[in-house]
């Protein structure tokens, strides 16, 4: 008997503020143009003032429940990734906890900025894979534009806010790569590269800073590590290019999402693709582009799914799963 992760339900929250490309128009030397070749962009969203991080991750936590059929009570734990935290602590998770009247369980965060999700959901693997749960949420929750410097045109038209939520469940399976859940996992990190992507702010500055990136540097590292990290969990998992149904990559940039899907050999109608509308919402991007696939009919039971995602660190990584 292989006990598996397998994915009961899934949630996503937007602001409701949706900023297009036209609004940087007026305060910077920047275009529409510019940014949607550039990036993909077109739009994304900012949280209201008094909206916070943990707001967002319950709307989309409780928007997961109502598509598992589940109650905050069922759920043992909860795992929220995030690089935006309302506060130094208590973590966002407790604040989800919180919020959703879940007086039972535990919750905590964990820090992978962008590729975050992939590392909660690794983490909540673990969990489940290890008996310590038996239901774990899992959510991406960022409100990047409280880290803009908004006189930086290399960044400040790049990210957005939003949060995205996925309950997985142990069930039993056969222990081949036919079965439902995750399959295989492959996170990577190298301190080395901290001055390309990283803010300036924290403890040890008194503040909390503002998102500094080498965006070419960066960009550089995605198009190579994404589809290495992809294909090693395939690997892992006993599959190839082949077996792919969806690629849910994070969500920085058009060119690298399209960059990846080709290093991998993969035609992109096999992509989901958000970025246009959400921009780069770092750990959330992936569960929104998982939640907004789904509700849309693209990912269906039994579909093969592999996320990837790299940011800050740098972090990067890849889960295998069939939905
Ligand atoms: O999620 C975490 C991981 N993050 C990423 O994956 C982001 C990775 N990087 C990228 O997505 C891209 O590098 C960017 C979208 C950030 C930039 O695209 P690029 O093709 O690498 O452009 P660049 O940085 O080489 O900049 C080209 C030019 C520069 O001007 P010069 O020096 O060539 O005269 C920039 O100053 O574009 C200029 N520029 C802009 N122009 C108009 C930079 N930002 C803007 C802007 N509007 N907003």
């Amino acid at each position: 008997m292989t006990i598996r992760a397998v994915v009961k339900g899934t949630g996503h929250y937007l602001p409701e503020r949706v900023v297009p490309n036209s609004h940087f128009e007026e305060t910077l030397d920047t275009t529409d143009e510019w940014i949607q070749s550039r990036s993909g962009i077109q739009r994304r969203h900012f949280a209201a003032e008094g909206e916070g991080t943990a707001d967002l991750a319950a709307h989309a936590a409780r928007a997961a429940l109502t598509d598992a059929g589940l109650q905050p009570n069922d759920i043992d734990a909860i795992v929220v990734a995030t690089s935006t935290p309302d506060l130094t602590f208590p973590s966002c998770a407790t604040m989800v906890q919180e919020q959703l009247g879940m007086t039972r369980g535990f919750a905590y965060d964990v820090q992978a900025v962008c590729a975050g999700f992939v590392f909660a959901l690794t983490n909540a693997n673990g969990l489940i894979l290890s008996g310590q749960a038996k239901r774990v949420m899992v959510i991406g929750a960022e409100t990047f534009s409280r880290l803009m410097d908004w006189s930086d045109r290399g960044t400040c038209v790049l990210f957005g806010d939003g949060a995205g939520a996925l309950i997985l469940e142990a069930v039993e399976g056969e222990g081949t790569p036919a079965d439902r859940g995750i399959l295989a996992t492959d996170l990577n990190s190298d301190g080395r590269y901290r001055d390309i992507l990283y803010v300036d702010g924290g403890t040890s500055t008194g503040t909390t800073g503002f998102l500094r990136m080498q965006g070419k540097e960066v960009f550089r590292h995605a198009v190579e590590k994404l589809a290495q990290t992809a294909n090693a969990a395939l690997d892992k998992a006993g599959l190839g290019s082949a077996d792919v149904d969806w690629i849910v990559p994070h969500q920085a940039n058009l060119r690298i999402i399209k960059g990846t899907a080709q290093k991998m050999q993969l035609p992109l109608d096999r992509v989901i693709i958000t970025v246009q509308d959400h921009g780069n919402t770092s750990a959330a991007s992936i569960p929104l582009a998982l939640s907004v696939g789904k509700a849309q009919g693209d990912i269906k039971e039994g579909d093969l799914v592999v996320t990837e995602a790299i940011g800050g660190g740098l972090a990067w990584g890849a889960v295998v799963l069939r939905w």
